[in-house]
C-alpha cells in the first residue's frame, strides 16, 4: 500500500502554491493523497503568520494532532510555511510531538526529510533561505489535467519593509526566478490544459532578470527599474495558447507607465489589477513605510485605469493601524470612493513580532477596529453591487473553469458552469441542453442578473480551441455534468 500524505493549508495564494508543490514532490516519491487524517502517514500543516489569528488557529491545530500521534506513533507530523520559518526550534519546544519544521525555501527537501523520520531520525528544523541558488519548484502537470487557471511563481521574498508586515522576516529578501524558467513552466502548463496564468510574487512587479531586454537602467522620473513589463511581453509572445494573464500582487512603487502601456498593448493581460493601498491617509502611509503618498498612489492607479475603458482595480486595506484617527480612516474611505475599487480585502491591524510597528503602541481599541472594518465593508459591498449592476445587459467573454458551485444548490435541476471575465468577475452560465461547455472554453455570455458577488449569464456562443483538453475521468467526475469536448 502506498504511503499517504495530507497537506493542510492556511493563508495566502503563495502558501496554496507551496502546498501543491509539496504534494507533487511527495507523489514523485510514490506517495498518494490521504482522504482523511486517520489514514495519513504524513500530515503537513502549511502555516501563515501574517495576522495573529491565523497563528492562533495553527497552535490549536497542532495541539489537536498530539492525540493522533499518540495513537499512531509512525505518523510523521510536519509544520511548514511562515510560522515554521518564524518560530523554528521554538515550535519543537512548544509541541514535542512534531517531527519536522520546514521553512518556505526548504519544501523541496520534504520527501527526504520524511524518509529520515520514518527511519527514526530525531526531529529536525530546516529553515535556511536559499540565498545563493534560489530554487523555484515548477508544477508537474499531467497531460490534460492541469487546472484551467494556474499560479506560477516569478519571485520570492520581499525587500520592502512595510512596518506592519512579517513577510520580509519569514520569506527573506527578494529573489527572482529566471524568465526562461517562468516561460518554460507556463508553456508546460498550457500544453497540459491551462488557459489562464496568475504570476505570483510578494511585490510581483519589482521583477528583474539580466537576460531580459529593457529597463533596469537608472529610472527616469516616471519610469521604474523593474523589468516586469518585459516579462509580460515575453510570456505573451512565446505562449500563443495562453488566453489570459494576471499577476498578484503588484506594489504601487513599481506601477509605472511602462506597466500601463503593457496593459494597453498585450491583449491577454487581464483588465483588472489588485493594487494594495493599505491606507488613504498620508500620515498612516508614512508610519506604515509604504513609500508612496496618497497622491502618488492615485496617479499610479489612474495610469492603470487609463489602459482600457473597462479596467477595474481592487485593493487591500488595514484598519486600526497604531495612531489611526477617525480622520485618517475617513481619508481611507474617501480614497476607496475616489478610485472606485470594485472589491477589496480589509483587515484589522494585527501586531506581529519582528516588525517595526510592533514597537508602536497598538492603541486603536478592538471595538473601533471592528466598527471601521464594518464601515469599510459596507462601502465596498455597495461599490461591488453598483459595478456588477452596470454589467447587466452587456456581453462578456468568460473563460470557463468548471461546474458551478451554485449548481448543487438549485432546485430547478438546471446545470450551471462557472467562469470568469477578463476583469475577474465570476459568471454562472446556464448550460444549454443541446450543447456542452468544457472547462477551458471561451464563452460569449449575455449577463442577465447580478448576484451579491457574481453574475448570471446566458450563453451566446462559445469556442473551444483545437488544443482544448479532453476531460480525464477524474475531471469528468469533478466537472460532471459537463460532458466531453466538442
Ligand atoms: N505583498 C503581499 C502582501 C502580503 S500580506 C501580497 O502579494 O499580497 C497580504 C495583506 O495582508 C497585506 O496587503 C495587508 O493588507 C495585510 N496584512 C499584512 N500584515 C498585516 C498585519 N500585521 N495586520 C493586518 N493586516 C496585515
Ligand atoms: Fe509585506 Fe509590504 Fe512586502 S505588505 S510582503 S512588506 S510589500
Amino acid at each position: 500500500m502506498p504511503l499517504r500524505y495530507l497537506v493542510h493549508t492556511f493563508g495566502c495564494q503563495m502558501n496554496a502554491h507551496d502546498s501543491d508543490r509539496m504534494a507533487e514532490a511527495l507523489k514523485a516519491h510514490g506517495w498518494s493523497a490521504a482522504r482523511h487524517r486517520d489514514e495519513a502517514d504524513l500530515i503537513v500543516i502549511n502555516t501563515c503568520s501574517v495576522r495573529e489569528k491565523a497563528e492562533q488557529k495553527l497552535r490549536s491545530e497542532i495541539g489537536r494532532l498530539a492525540s493522533l500521534k499518540a495513537r499512531n506513533p509512525g505518523l510523521v507530523l510536519a509544520v511548514s510555511g511562515c510560522v515554521a520559518q518564524q518560530e523554528g526550534e521554538k515550535l519543537l519546544a512548544f509541541a514535542p510531538h512534531l517531527d519536522l519544521v520546514i521553512g518556505p525555501d526548504n519544501i523541496a527537501e520534504l520527501p527526504a526529510l520524511v524518509f529520515d523520520q520514518r527511519l527514526g531520525a530525531p526531529a529536525r528544523v530546516r529553515t535556511a533561505f536559499d540565498m545563493d541558488a534560489p530554487r523555484f519548484l515548477a508544477a508537474i502537470p499531467s497531460p490534460g489535467k492541469a487546472p484551467v487557471s494556474a499560479f506560477v511563481t516569478t519571485m520570492k521574498g520581499c525587500d520592502e519593509r512595510c512596518s506592519f508586515c512579517i513577510v520580509p522576516h519569514t520569506r527573506g529578501p527578494e529573489r527572482y526566478r529566471s524568465s526562461r524558467e517562468i516561460v518554460d513552466e507556463i508553456a508546460r502548463l498550457v500544453d497540459s490544459g491551462t488557459r489562464e496564468v496568475t504570476l505570483l510574487g510578494q511585490t510581483v512587479n519589482s521583477f528583474r532578470d539580466s537576460a531580459l531586454e529593457g529597463p533596469s537602467r537608472p529610472p527616469a522620473a516616471d519610469c521604474d527599474e523593474s523589468q516586469f513589463p518585459e516579462l509580460l511581453r515575453l510570456i505573451a509572445r512565446h505562449i500563443p495558447g495562453l488566453k489570459r494573464l494576471r499577476y498578484a500582487s503588484p506594489h504601487p512603487r513599481h506601477t509605472s507607465q511602462a506597466l500601463a502601456r503593457a496593459h494597453a498593448e498585450i491583449s491577454i493581460l487581464a483588465h483588472h489589477v489588485h493594487l494594495p493601498v493599505q491606507s488613504g491617509s498620508d500620515r498612516i502611509l508614512k508610519r506604515m513605510i509604504r513609500r508612496y503618498s496618497r497622491a502618488e498612489y492615485i496617479t499610479r492607479a489612474r495610469l492603470l485605469l487609463s489602459a482600457h475603458s473597462d479596467m477595474t482595480l481592487s485593493t487591500d486595506i488595514i484598519v486600526g493601524f497604531p495612531g489611526e484617527t477617525n480622520a485618517d480612516f475617513e481619508a481611507t474611505l474617501d480614497l476607496v470612493r475616489e478610485i472606485g475599487f470594485v472589491s477589496l480585502f480589509g483587515f484589522k491591524y494585527s501586531r506581529r513580532p519582528f516588525t517595526p510597528a510592533s514597537r508602536l503602541h497598538d492603541d486603536v481599541p478592538e471595538e473601533t477596529k471592528s466598527e471601521r472594518l464594518a464601515r469599510l465593508f459596507e462601502l465596498a459591498e455597495a461599490q461591488t453591487q453598483a459595478h456588477l449592476a452596470t454589467l447587466v445587459g452587456t456581453t462578456q467573454t468568460v473563460l470557463v473553469e468548471g461546474a458551478s458551485k451554485a449548481s448543487a444548490t438549485r432546485d430547478s435541476g438546471e446545470v450551471l458552469v462557472e467562469g470568469r471575465t477578463g476583469r475577474n468577475e465570476i459568471v454562472h452560465i446556464a448550460q444549454p441542453n443541446d450543447r456542452t461547455i468544457v472547462p477551458g472554453a471561451v464563452a460569449e455570455v449575455e449577463i442577465v442578473r447580478a448576484n451579491k458577488h457574481s453574475l448570471v449569464g446566458v450563453l451566446e456562443r462559445f469556442q473551444v480551441d483545437a488544443s482544448s483538453r479532453r476531460l480525464e475521468p477524474e475531471q469528468q467526475r469533478r466537472f460532471l455534468p459537463i460532458l466531453g469536448a466538442s
